[in-house]
């Protein structure tokens, strides 16, 4: 660890026990961004896919791992079955998420059936940033053509009006992450 950083670990802990209103607001950033930093690495620890970080930004990336794998739970809905046999935490197994149809949608709640999140053959999620912004921010659901019959205008189960608080930034990371996970195309996908 090189002197800098050493000391603005010392800096940072010594003021953990100070009560928050005592910190001068430099020192709250500083412990903010040393904070976001360990999101971003454990986001690469818990990613449970490998990840294609070519053309990506490797910081959002991180954290839009945390968000969706330590936060957001994407995986319980959008993965069919979400754990691989024999690991599921709530039969008490070790934990183990099922890689091979990790967010790949297929899981049907009712009459609504979550979607594939995973990239395109090309790389590329199926909507733009803007057309996800718009859909976790007001549950427009731009695909209803294309999920009949249970469909409606605005997404069901999807917890969009929780996720759509999100800032953009934290919803941008979860873009990038969503860019970054292998595709799933395959056929029985809801796509
Ligand atoms: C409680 C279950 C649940 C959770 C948790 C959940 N989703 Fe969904 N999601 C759904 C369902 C079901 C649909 C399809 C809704 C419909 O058909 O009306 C959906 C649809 C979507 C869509 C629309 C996709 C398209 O192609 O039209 C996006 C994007 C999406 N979810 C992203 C996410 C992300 C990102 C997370 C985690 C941060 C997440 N979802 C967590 C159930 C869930």
């Amino acid at each position: 660890m090189n002197t800098l950083v050493r000391s603005v670990v010392l800096i940072s802990g010594a003021f953990i026990a100070v009560p928050a209103k005592a910190q001068a607001p430099s020192t709250v950033f500083l412990s903010c961004t040393l904070a976001q930093a360990k999101k971003i690495k454990q986001g690469f620890d818990i990613a449970p896919v490998p990840l294609d970080l070519a053309a990506k930004n490797r910081k959002l990336v991180g954290l839009g791992s945390y968000i969706v794998n330590a936060q957001g739970g994407c995986n319980d809905c959008h993965t069919n079955p979400p754990y691989a046999p024999g690991g599921d935490p709530f039969k008490g197994e070790p934990e183990q998420i099922n890689v091979e149809g990790y967010l790949a949608g297929g899981q049907a709640f009712g009459p609504f059936i979550s979607r594939n999140l995973t990239p395109c053959n090309d790389g590329e999620p199926e909507w733009t940033f803007a057309e996800f912004l718009q859909m976790l921010r007001t549950g427009v659901d731009l695909e209803d053509d294309e999920h009949p019959p249970g469909n409606t205008p605005l997404l069901q189960v999807m917890p969009w009006p929780v996720y759509g608080k999100m800032s953009t930034c934290d919803l941008r990371a979860v873009y990038e992450y969503l860019r970054a996970i292998p595709s799933r195309q395959c056929e029985e996908s809801p796509h």
